[in-house]
């Protein structure tokens, strides 16, 4: 992808987020060649800092959490001098003013105007002040070539997401707006496009009339971390749900797209946020089912509880786990469901799409019906990144009997280290591609699918939190969930 030369401008330059991933991300990209040769980040934060100061800080980070690593490469090195800090105070416009100043001193050494990518890597509340202040300077003024990236959430449900859509629409045109959801960016989710629009045999397979039900995983091993002060507010509905497992879901159940131009993409990706059936209040607990864990064990390690976290408060309700049932009303998948489940502190990290196929009509075998299992097709995300097909197959020896057995595709033995997800998004939105990012109405979908489930929440509190064992699979309820449909969560590991 052609990439011209670019001011990167990230808000939230000191941040968790820029050390951990923007930075990586940059540097990664940089080392591969796919960086302009002319290019410049300035990474803004609140305190005054030197330049060399910044770099030093970036260069250490990038040995923790850079898959190329950095202090002895002179490559890397050479990557920093690309790197500028400014101190800047997000409410006042002199700031703005002297960051206009360096912009457009970095564009007369450029010898040209740069396009400008301006990063949102900071808590949504400053979004308005940043936005409005980038109108009043002008600094976004060129709609070909001036992008914005802001990160999820975007709002905190339908409401708030149509008036923060309104606000930045008074200084950003849709087409330079790009709201990022970074599982889109994995290298095992894109491939699910590849797998189903780019083979024949899965594709006839792929609806009601074959299909039983699908699972949809997203499961970690780490709590809130430092996060608590973040999380107490969102709770894993809007963290996980919203976002990246509806993405999962419109990937597997999306129609194939006429071309993979980005709005041909999403064009089909947002009928399937629009044909999620909407539950009633009074159907919310019958569909989804909230936890929130209590100490425990990972992995033979004590953990404590949500509640004893820090920044969290002692009678927290903020949950750590959703299960849903989903229904899509559309003609592929009618009365299919689609079970959804995401939470902290679970057993193991792992994402993974799951398709269990309809059992087989009749079984000659002595056994029966129920002694077989039926196919299924594992789409493991991570850490695995592999695609399985089960199947039966006789055991060997004198009589017919059957046992499972799995063909498998492992994403790692045929390639070299694939890129951070990071790395695809930002290379995307450097070169003006958004066919990875969320369209404007599919986030309104995305919260028009769930937001009666937080209404319920929010004035129904749970009685039985803490109600899952850190190290385990979830709260009972979420068994009970499927188990009422006669279907049971598949433990994939
Ligand atoms: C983020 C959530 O979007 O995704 C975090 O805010 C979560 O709470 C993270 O831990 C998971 O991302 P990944 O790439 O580690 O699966």
């Amino acid at each position: 992808k052609n990439i011209n030369p670019t001011i990167i401008v990230i808000f939230g330059g000191t941040g968790d987020l820029a050390k951990r991933k923007l930075f990586p991300a940059f540097q990664n990209l940089y080392l591969d060649g796919r960086m302009s040769k002319k290019f410049q980040i300035i990474a803004l934060g609140r305190a005054e800092k030197s330049d060399d100061e910044f770099r030093s800080y970036v260069l250490e980070n990038l040995e923790t959490f850079s898959r190329k690593k950095g202090l002895s490469d002179p490559e890397t090195q050479k990557f920093l001098s690309h790197i500028t800090y400014h101190s800047l105070d997000i409410d006042k416009e002199e700031s703005y003013q002297s960051l206009n100043d360096k912009i457009n001193d970095i564009d007369e050494t450029f010898g040209e105007r740069a396009n400008r990518l301006f990063y949102l890597s900071i808590t949504p509340s400053f979004i308005t002040t940043i936005s409005n202040n980038i109108n009043k300077i002008g600094l976004a003024a060129n709609a070909k070539q001036d992008r914005i990236i802001i990160e999820k959430p975007f709002g905190y449900d339908k409401t708030s997401a149509i008036a923060l859509n309104e606000m930045l629409s008074q200084t950003f045109k849709e087409e330079q707006i790009y709201r990022i959801d970074h599982y889109l960016g994995k290298e095992t989710v894109q491939n699910i496009l590849a797998f189903r629009f780019g083979n024949s045999m899965f594709e006839p397979l792929w609806s009601r009339n074959f299909i039983d039900f699908v699972q949809i995983t997203v499961a970690e091993e780490v709590g809130v971390e430092e996060r608590g002060g973040f999380y107490e507010g969102v709770g894993a509905l809007k963290d996980m749900i919203q976002n990246h497992l509806l993405q999962i879901l419109c990937m597997t159940a999306m129609e194939a797209p006429a071309s993979l131009e980005a709005d041909d993409i999403r064009n089909r990706k947002a009928d399937v946020l629009k044909s999620i059936r909407r539950i009633k209040p009074d159907e919310v607990d019958h569909y989804v089912v909230r936890g929130q864990y209590d100490a425990g064990f990972i992995k033979g390690n004590p953990v404590h509880g949500y509640r004893q976290d820090k920044g969290i408060a002692p009678d927290s309700n903020t949950e750590t786990y959703v299960a849903m049932k989903i229904y899509l009303d559309n003609w592929r998948w009618q009365g299919i469901p689609f079970y959804l489940r995401t939470g902290k502190r679970m057993e193991e990290k792992q994402s993974s799409i799951i398709i269990q196929f309809k059992p087989v009509p009749h079984s000659a075998f002595s056994y029966g019906k129920q002694g077989m299992t039926p196919n299924r097709l594992i789409i493991n995300i991570q850490p695995a990144m592999d695609i399985k097909l089960q199947f039966m197959t006789k055991k060997p020896g004198l009589s017919l009997s059957l046992r499972p057995a799995e063909m498998v595709f492992d994403y790692f033995a045929c390639s070299t280290m694939s890129p951070e997800a990071y790395e695809t998004l930002i290379a995307d939105a450097l070169a003006g591609d958004p066919t990875l990012f969320m369209r404007w109405d599919q986030v309104e979908q995305a919260w028009d699918a769930i937001d009666t489930i937080q209404q319920v929440w929010k004035t129904t509190a749970p009685t039985n939190f803490p109600n899952y064992k850190a190290g385990s699979w979830g709260p009972e309820e979420a068994d009970e969930l499927l188990a009422r449909q006669g279907h049971a969560w598949i433990q994939n590991s």
